[in-house]
């Protein structure tokens, strides 16, 4: 196993991108890192301060301003702002409806990308993301697309809720959050969510967990 692979899993939101790139991570000794968890952290410090969303050098200066980290944890990784455990609040609607828009602003990009590249430069890394096989690692040995099925998606994001203990939206509302933001997170301009040409396209809408794991463990496997 080489040390220093690198590994991009992109796609969607809830298309499983995260449970099975921490289960692979735990199974090779890899790093995980959780890029989905920084931009909602940052939009969750605009909210916390009351910054403007709008504006987007405020908002740009706040995410170069906090420092954001992750320790390990059960099931979930721990996620910080500074000092304060954000795990649980990045995942409350108000910050998932909020989060392509301050995912949106360029600046904020720079500085995740930044952040992003040094956590990789420390050794072998699982990412995952949007845009990771296209701009933050273009250089990574596998590229992973995940796709699944808005309802299906929807349907993961409801259950998970529900066992984590958070605010009960419909599986309605969930659904139609999941396209809204699908939709933003396509259409931006920078960065937007796309499938690298080099990256394999894998659709999980009917595969089991273990399934999407062992058939990215096969492909990690070739590309050594
Ligand atoms: O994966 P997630 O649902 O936790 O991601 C939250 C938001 O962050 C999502 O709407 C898109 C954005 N995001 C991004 O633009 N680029 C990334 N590399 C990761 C997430």
């Amino acid at each position: 196993m080489n040390k220093q692979i690198q590994v991009a899993i992109d796609g969607p939101a809830s298309s499983g991108k995260s449970t099975v790139a921490k289960i692979i991570a735990s199974k090779l000794g890899l790093v995980y890192c959780d890029t989905g968890a920084m931009y909602r952290s940052v939009t969750w410090a605009a909210l916390d301060r009351q910054v403007d969303l709008a504006d987007q050098q405020a908002v740009a200066k706040l995410a170069s301003q906090i420092k954001i980290s992750f320790q390990p944890g059960t099931p979930d990784q721990r996620v910080f702002v500074d000092d304060v455990e954000v795990t649980k609040p990045i995942r409350e609607a108000a910050v998932s409806s909020n989060v392509s828009t301050v995912a949106a602003i360029p600046a904020v990009r720079q500085a995740m990308t930044d952040q992003q590249r040094a956590i990789a430069s420390r050794g072998g890394i699982i990412m995952d993301g949007r845009d990771i096989g296209t701009t933050v690692l273009p250089n990574a040995q596998v590229k992973i697309f995940l796709v699944a099925s808005a309802h299906e998606r929807a349907v993961r994001r409801y259950k998970e809720n529900v066992a984590k203990g958070l605010d009960s939206q419909s599986l309605a509302d969930i659904e139609a959050a999941i396209k809204l933001r699908d939709q933003k997170d396509s259409s931006r301009k920078v960065s937007p969510l796309r499938k690298a040409d080099d990256a394999v396209e894998l659709d999980t809408t009917s595969l089991s967990i273990d399934e999407v794991v062992s058939r990215i463990l096969s492909i990690i496997e070739k590309s050594r």
